[in-house]
């Protein structure tokens, strides 16, 4: 039995120590919103935020998030997290941005995109071009690089406002 906080609630797994993250999220609580790429570690669709830091959670044993607390993109925007607007169904900040700045193509490395792109605003509230891409190594086949950015700038001006 594994417990930890997932979107701001308790729960528990009966799941063996080293079942990936990933496959508890998605297929044991049924949060599909965290998608599978590589299964490496290395495009970053995977990505939820542990203690609000981004882990890849493909590589990442579930036992490792015991007592943790685990947010992905489906609480993002509820979980009172910085850049948060509010509670219940309210955007994070760089959702929004997301959705201004129509960043998504096919979408599916987007969830993951977006977990960095926030951790990135928490630890650093107005990165330059170079650090985002020194933080944002997540894999885009569709090539959306550039949007990412302008998005991230742009949540970070929102942020600033707020
Ligand atoms: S699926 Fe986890 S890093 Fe690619
Ligand atoms: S939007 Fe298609 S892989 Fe990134």
């Amino acid at each position: 039995m594994i417990s930890f906080i997932l979107n701001g609630a308790a729960v528990t797994v009966d799941v063996e120590d080293d079942t990936p993250l990933l496959w508890v999220l998605r297929d044991t609580i049924g949060l599909t919103g965290t998608k599978f790429g590589c299964g490496i570690g290395a495009c970053g669709a995977c990505t939820v935020h542990m203690d609000g830091r981004p882990v890849r959670t493909c590589v990442l044993p579930v036992e490792v998030a015991e007592g943790r607390s685990i947010t992905t993109i489906e609480g993002l925007g509820s979980t009172g997290s910085a850049g948060s607007t509010g509670s219940g169904d309210a955007r994070h900040a760089v959702q929004q941005a997301w959705i201004d700045a129509q960043v998504p193509q096919c979408g599916y490395c987007q969830s993951g995109m977006i977990m960095a792109a926030a951790a990135l605003l928490d630890a650093n509230p107005d990165p330059s071009d170079a650090d985002i891409d020194a933080a944002i190594t997540n894999i885009c086949r569709c090539g959306t690089y550039q949007r990412v950015r302008t998005a991230i700038h742009a949540a970070a001006r929102a942020r600033r406002v707020e």
